[in-house]
C-alpha cells in the first residue's frame, strides 16, 4: 500500500472514531429506516418504466426482469451491509472505498455518487412535474403555460444530440425540489416523520393495485410467457429479459441510501442492514406481484406508455376509481424519493469535506438542526437546476450507471477488506463472501453493459471533469496526505477525531 500516493487507503479506525461524533443527530430507529429505504425505491420506476421495459423488451417475462435486478442489488446490498455495520459512517460506499481501495478510487465513486442521488433527485422531480401537471389539469386547474412545465432541452434519437424543445423550465420539478430541500434542511426527524407518512400511503395504494387488480386478470394475457426474440439482441427472450432487468434497475435504486444516515441511526451495525436489506425484500415481492398484475391485465404490447399503471386500470371499468389513487400514489412516491435522494447526497458531500477532498464549506453541520445545510442547500439548488432544464431520459440512464459503478466497487471492496483485515471484527459478515461479491459485480456489470453507449460516453465526459476537479483540489488538500506529510499531527488532542468539523 503506497500511503502518501494516489491509492492511499484511510485506516478504518478513522472511520469508526468518526461513527461514534455526536456531530448529528441519532434519531432514525428500524422502521424509520426500512421506511426511509422504500421511501427511495418505489418511485418512478414502478410507475413509469415497467411499461415500456414490459412492452419493448420483457413481456409478461418482466416479473423475471425484477427478480434478475432485485438479485443484482441483493448481492450488493449484502456488501454493503457488511461494511455498514462495520464502519457506520455517511460516506457509504465513497467511505468504503476510501478504506479498501484507495483514495483515487474512493473520489471515483463519490463523485459518480453525486450521478446516483442528485441527479435522480432531478429525474424523478421531472417525473413529479408530469404527475402534478396531470392531476391539477384532471381538477381543471391549468394556470401554468406548457413552455413553464417541460425541460428546454431534450435528447435526440441517438442520444448523442441535445435540440431544443421551445419550452423554458421545469418549474414544478423546481418547486418539488425546492421543498423537499427545506425539509432536509430542517431535520432528519422531520423528514423521517413525513417519509414515513409519505410511504405508507404509496405502499397502500400499490398493494390495493395488486389485490384488486388480481381479481381482473386474464392469464391468457401471460402466454406466453417468455416471447420469442425477434432475432434483434434485447427484443424479447432472454436477452430481452436483460435488457429490461437494466431499464427496471432504477426501480430499485435507493435502498443503499440507508447507508448514509448511519450516523444518524439508533444502533447503527443492527439496524442499517436491516434498514437496507428490509426494504429492498419488501420492495422486490411488491414489484413482482405488481409487474405481474399489470401485464396479467392487458396484453403486454398496451403497456407501451409512460403512464402503465392507468392503462392497465382503465382497461377494466370495475377498476376505474383506482386510478385517481394511482396518480396520488405515484405522486406521494416521487416526493419521497426526491426527499431520501437529497439527504444521501448531502451526507457523502459531508463525509468528502472532512476528508479534505471538498472544501470545507461542504462539511458544515447546523448547529441547531444538526444537517449538513449547506450540502443539503447546494444539493437542492443543483439538483432544482438540472431538473428544470435536462429531460428525463439523458438524467435517467446517469443515475444507473452511476449506481452501478458504486455497487461494483463495493463488491470488490468487501472481498479486498476481508484479505487485508481480517482480524476487524465484522457484526454482519457476507454470507459466501466470493460467491455473493462476484455475483454482485457480474449482475451489476451485466446490467450495466446493457445499457446505451451514449450513456457510457457520459460517463467518461463525467468522470473525466471528476478527475480535472480531483487533481485541482482534492489531491492537494486530502486530510489523509496531510496528516501523512505533516511531522506531528497539529491542534489534534488525543481522542479527537481527526476529521471532526466544526461549523464555528
Ligand atoms: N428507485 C427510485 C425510483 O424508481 C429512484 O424512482
Amino acid at each position: 500500500m503506497n500511503k502518501k500516493g494516489l491509492f492511499a487507503t484511510k485506516p478504518i479506525q478513522d472511520y469508526q472514531q468518526e461513527a461514534s461524533s455526536k456531530q448529528l443527530v441519532r434519531a432514525l430507529g428500524i422502521p424509520a429506516l426500512i421506511a426511509f429505504g422504500i421511501g427511495g425505491i418505489i418511485g418512478t420506476g414502478i410507475f413509469v418504466l415497467t411499461g415500456l421495459a414490459a412492452a419493448q423488451h420483457a413481456g409478461p417475462a418482466i416479473a423475471i426482469s425484477f427478480i434478475v435486478a432485485g438479485l443484482g442489488c441483493m448481492f450488493a446490498g449484502l456488501c454493503y451491509s457488511e461494511f455498514a455495520a462495520m464502519v457506520p459512517v455517511c460516506g457509504s460506499a465513497y467511505a468504503y472505498s476510501y478504506a479498501t481501495l484507495g483514495e483515487f478510487i474512493a473520489w471515483f465513486v463519490g463523485w459518480n455518487l453525486v450521478l446516483e442521488y442528485m441527479m435522480a433527485c432531478s429525474t424523478v422531480a421531472v417525473g413529479w412535474s408530469r404527475y402534478a401537471v396531470n392531476l391539477l389539469d384532471y381538477f381543471g386547474i391549468n394556470f401554468l403555460p406548457a413552455w413553464l412545465t417541460s425541460a428546454p432541452f431534450a435528447a435526440g434519437d441517438t442520444g448523442f444530440e441535445v435540440h431544443r424543445t421551445g419550452a423554458i423550465l421545469n418549474l414544478p420539478a423546481i418547486f418539488i425540489v425546492g421543498l423537499a430541500t427545506a425539509l432536509c434542511y430542517k431535520g432528519i426527524r422531520e423528514s423521517a416523520f413525513v417519509n414515513t407518512v409519505i410511504v405508507a400511503i404509496k405502499v397502500c395504494i400499490v398493494i390495493a393495485v395488486i389485490v384488486f387488480g388480481a381479481y381482473y386478470v386474464n392469464p391468457a394475457n401471460w402466454v406466453p410467457y417468455i416471447p420469442k426474440n425477434t432475432g434483434v439482441y434485447g427484443e424479447f427472450g432472454w436477452s430481452g429479459i436483460l435488457q429490461a432487468a437494466a431499464i427496471i434497475f432504477f426501480a430499485y435504486i435507493g435502498f443503499d441510501g440507508v447507508s448514509t444516515v448511519a450516523q444518524e441511526a439508533k444502533n447503527p451495525a443492527r439496524s442499517i442492514p436491516i434498514g437496507m436489506l428490509g426494504s429492498l425484500a419488501i420492495c422486490t415481492v411488491l414489484y413482482i406481484l405488481m409487474s405481474s398484475v399489470l401485464t396479467g391485465l392487458v396484453p403486454y404490447v398496451q403497456l407501451n406508455d409512460a403512464a402503465p399503471v392507468p392503462v392497465a386500470l382503465e382497461a377494466h371499468p370495475q377498476l376505474a376509481w383506482l386510478r385517481i389513487w394511482v396518480d396520488w400514489g405515484a405522486l406521494a412516491g416521487l416526493t419521497s424519493v426526491i426527499i431520501t435522494m437529497i439527504i444521501p447526497q448531502a451526507r457523502i458531500w459531508l463525509t468528502m469535506s472532512q476528508d479534505g477532498l471538498l472544501p470545507k464549506i461542504f462539511g458544515a453541520v447546523h448547529p441547531r438542526f444538526k444537517t449538513p445545510h449547506i450540502s443539503t442547500l447546494i444539493t437542492g439548488f443543483l439538483a432544482a437546476t438540472f431538473g428544470g432544464l435536462l429531460p428525463i431520459g439523458i438524467l435517467g440512464e446517469l443515475v444507473s450507471i452511476g449506481t452501478l459503478v458504486a455497487f461494483i466497487v463495493v463488491c470488490i471492496g468487501v472481498v479486498v477488506l476481508r484479505y487485508t483485515r481480517p482480524d476487524l471484527p465484522r457484526l454482519f459478515r457476507v454470507p459466501a463472501v466470493w460467491f455473493t461479491a462476484g455475483m454482485g459485480v457480474l449482475f451489476c456489470a451485466a446490467m450495466a453493459y446493457s445499457l446505451p453507449s451514449a450513456t457510457w460516453w457520459r460517463l467518461v465526459l463525467w468522470s473525466l471533469i471528476g478527475f480535472a476537479v480531483y487533481f485541482a483540489y482534492g489531491y492537494r488538500n486530502s486530510r489523509l496526505r496531510r496528516d501523512e506529510v505533516a511531522p506531528s499531527p497539529p491542534q489534534a488532542a488525543p481522542g479527537t477525531p481527526r476529521s471532526a468539523f466544526s461549523p464555528d
